[in-house]
């Protein structure tokens, strides 16, 4: 199967740090179909070969182990193009088709890793050139717009010319192995599902946490913020996978309607939630590892006076049967004690104590994503001690946790998030990508936290670098008298 890979932002910094490597992985492990091409698009006057050396040279930041031998990227670089284009230039449309049509290759992949801004435009031109065949697919990255409207209106327009399965909505969190295996936990194995249920379940915690700060990107990061870069899509794809119901088949569209399902679910906020139940927060200057680092408004591109928060923390309910009443916290941000993402499904304690140390105690499944991957259960054992029970009194136990690896288990064989999209969106499997009802009611949800704090005085809660965030994230949970795990 031949294919066609058009990166649109083929010089940006997406493709510097992320497609490229992950092409390249995919090129190593054989996976790559035989006989594509990846045509980089960008506004520079690059040929081809000197388009080859600036992504070569890029090769050098990658981890050793990831990183091409001379020969290898010489193979690799054989795929290599570059197209120049101005993306408002009909005619540059014209030139890209002309350059596609002389290959006719079965599958045209159109990746815009530009800014949203753009995406519009792009589609129209792609038309206009009679671009969007049927043989075409379109992959959009995050952030897909800024809100519902700009969101809709993006898909608005990408429905004009495309059909929903040509469309192919990054999140890539979804391309996680820690994802998938969290689909496999909860729908190929029948151990969890009886207790996975608001009767069984006392709170589930979703962290991402950064240790980075915002780097280069903070023009980007002013206009967007935690709230938009994270919750609104990775935190809300993660929260839909614990809480969805079990799809009735494997398919893209079946999996797709448990999650809006969800998102539909969403307890609505109200005034004294959107007081309560959300923290914002933005770092201040503080210390990773042992070294000094900047607060975010001290950072390049980023206003002395910003209000963009670089933290959010909140509660949620997902009103249906199955978790009524269950509190589902969220938490992310940059600049915090490390880099963390796991999600802790906490279960109830339990109802009679017959051992000491057991009042109060519950077991807990915890679900890690990076930079461990992989499930553990912790539970409570017998401990050595018991003999020295005095008769008559009830023996302690002790925390006990069963640790699953996966990256030990599995090893070399793991397929990173980027190189696994990249594939499916090749072969046409969308079962990993948003479709635009998911992403509307993510975005309308996500839209009344915004208003708030568009018309809230107070700003952001500060907190230090190399913290866990603001203490008002942990007062939150402390109302309901749960803390987080790391507190715990
Ligand atoms: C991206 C965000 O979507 O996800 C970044 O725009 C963030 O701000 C990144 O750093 C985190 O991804 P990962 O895979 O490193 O956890």
């Amino acid at each position: 199967m031949s294919f066609d890979l058009v990166l649109f932002g083929g010089t940006g910094d997406l493709a510097w740090r992320k497609l490229m490597p992950a092409l390249f992985q995919a090129f190593r492990h054989g996976s790559l179909p035989e006989g594509g091409r990846i045509i980089g698009v960008g506004r520079d006057d690059l040929s081809a070969e000197q388009y080859r050396s600036l992504i070569q040279s890029r090769f050098d930041k990658v981890d050793l182990a990831k990183r091409p031998s001379a020969e290898e990227f010489a193979r690799f670089a054989a795929l290599l193009e570059f197209v120049r284009m101005d993306l408002s230039k009909p005619d540059d449309y014209a030139h890209l088709a002309s350059s596609l049509q002389a290959r006719n290759a079965n599958t045209v992949v159109m990746y815009l890793a530009t800014a949203p801004n753009l995406f519009t435009t792009i589609c129209e031109q792609l038309a206009a050139a009679k671009l969007n065949t049927p043989y075409t697919r379109i992959v959009l990255e995050k952030p897909l717009g800024h809100d519902l409207a700009s969101n809709r209106t993006i898909n608005h327009t990408v429905r004009q010319f495309f059909e929903e399965k040509q469309v192919f909505r990054i999140d890539h969190y979804l391309g996680k192995p820690a994802v998938q295996n969290l689909f496999a936990l909860r729908f190929g194995n029948a151990l969890f599902e009886p207790l996975w249920r608001r009767e069984h379940i006392a709170n589930i915690q979703i962290t991402i946490s950064e240790d980075l700060g915002v780097e280069k990107r903070g023009a980007f990061y002013e206009t967007t913020g935690a709230l938009r870069d994270m919750v609104q899509n990775h935190a809300l794809q993660l929260l839909c996978a614990i809480g969805m119901e079990p799809p009735i088949n494997s398919h893209a569209d079946a999996i797709r309607d448990e999650k809006l399902k969800v998102l539909r679910s969403l307890k609505p906020w109200t005034q004294e939630s959107l007081t309560q139940d959300v923290v914002r927060g933005q770092y201040a200057s503080g210390s990773i590892d042992g070294g000094k680092v900047p607060g975010y408004r001290e950072e390049l591109g980023v206003n002395p006076q910003s209000n963009t928060e670089t933290f959010v923390a909140l509660r949620t309910e997902i009103a249906n049967w199955r978790w009524a009443g269950v509190p589902f916290y969220i938490r992310t941000g940059k600049r915090l004690a490390g880099r963390d993402a796991h999600i802790v499904v906490n279960f109830r304690p339990t109802p009679h104590a017959i051992f000491n140390s057991q009042i109060g105690v519950a077991n807990s499944l915890v679900i890690n994503l990076q930079p461990k991957d992989g499930l553990e259960l912790h539970l409570l054992a017998q401990g050595q001690n018991n003999r020295q029970a005095k008769a008559g009194t009830a023996p302690a136990l002790v925390p006990v946790q069963l640790d699953l690896d996966f990256d030990k288990r599995f090893g070399s064989e793991r397929v990173g998030a980027y190189e696994r999209l990249l594939l499916d969106v090749i072969d046409g499997r969308l079962n990993l990508f948003v479709r635009s009802d998911e992403q509307e009611e993510a975005w309308r949800w996500v839209e009344p936290i915004m208003n708030h704090w568009n018309s809230d005085a107070q700003g952001p809660r500060m907190y230090a670098a190399g913290s866990w965030g603001p203490s008002a994230s942990s007062a939150m949970i402390a109302r309901d008298g749960y803390c987080w795990s790391e507190e715990s």
